[in-house]
């Protein structure tokens, strides 16, 4: 039997996730979106591309949730982007409405799927969600530090002008105004970054990282970004399915580690079939922890305006 994976929200990014998914054969797909036939349309379409990428899982859309039954994984995506000059943070009144009705539904019909949020802010709309669903911790698990370290990765290999392959790095935190690159832990071939460039040309590029998103929505000036977006969900979803036990940042619940209590917070874990198998809790510099903490009390802070609904 093939693997099922739930998309919510056909928008740029739901919508590339799922071909990303069924290009790479890795499991049938169930678009769903509350417009009637967007997810039907852009299902049809990416299925009739299946003879020439040469896939054989099925995409289908639907707008009924009852269809995400037998999800292995559900990854949410609905909801609203932020236009130029807005934070992520300043959607969550607006999203946390629809996280908090798409978690019911998955809560109904997916009881034993694992969630992926990718719905901004998405530390907090992850805690939203494994909230509602009454989930295991590790079943809830919020997309942010993937794509962050992605960009992080991205800008140092250009600016350094050397393969992207042989850098390595990690970006904590939220995935917004309060995310933390981790300079101690950036290596090129294993070697610390700071032999191949100085502390402000690092500042520099952490700068950037930071504003990745934004820079994007700037040139965009309508929607954000969605390619690197989707990358970064499909390498969760293939680190679950093929249970190969990943080590990636991800929005993960925190009791403790770090010295961070109930917050999801980006943090290095092992992905493998049953979500988030452990939280690695690293040695990062008293600087990097104390910017790692006040990204955790932002987060609360963003709690309390949630209450709200
Ligand atoms: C971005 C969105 C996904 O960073 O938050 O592009």
């Amino acid at each position: 039997m093939r693997n099922k994976v739930s998309v919510i929200g056909s928008g740029f990014v739901g919508t590339m996730a799922a071909q990303r998914i069924a290009e790479k054969n890795l499991a049938d797909v169930m678009l769903v979106d509350i417009i009637e036939g967007i997810p039907q349309g852009k299902a049809l379409d990416i299925s009739q591309s299946c003879p020439l990428q040469e896939f054989d899982v099925n995409i289908k859309g639907s707008n009924d949730f009852a269809d995400i039954q037998g999800s292995h994984i559900v990854v949410v995506t609905a909801g609203f982007p932020r236009t130029p000059g807005m934070t992520r943070e300043k959607l969550v009144l607006k999203n946390g409405t629809v996280v908090k009705s798409v978690t019911e539904k998955i809560r109904e019909y997916a009881p034993g799927c694992i969630i992926i949020i990718v719905t901004n802010p998405l530390d907090v709309m992850a805690h939203l969600a494994w909230n509602i669903s009454g989930f295991s911790e590790s079943r809830v698990i919020g997309m942010g530090g993937v794509l962050d370290t992605a960009r992080y990765k991205y800008f140092l290999a250009e600016e350094l002008n050397v393969s992207i392959r042989d850098i390595d790095a990690l970006v904590l935190g939220s995935h917004g105004e309060t995310m933390v690159p981790i300079a101690s832990c950036t290596t090129v071939k294993g070697v610390p970054v700071s032999q191949f460039m100085n502390k402000s040309r690092i500042d520099a590029v952490i700068e950037r990282t930071k504003k990745g998103g934004a820079e994007i929505v700037r040139l965009l000036k309508s929607g954000s970004a969605w390619h690197a977006p989707s990358a970064s969900i499909v390498v969760m979803v293939e680190a679950m399915l093929h249970d190969s036990r990943r080590v990636m940042p991800v929005s993960a619940y925190l009791r403790g580690e770090y010295g961070i209590n109930d917050v999801h917070i980006g943090v290095p874990v092992k992905l493998g079939s049953s979500g988030i198998e452990e939280i690695y809790e690293i040695d990062i510099t008293d600087e990097e922890l104390s910017a790692l903490r006040e990204s955790a009390a932002a987060m609360k802070e963003t709690y309390r305006k949630l209450k709200i609904l």
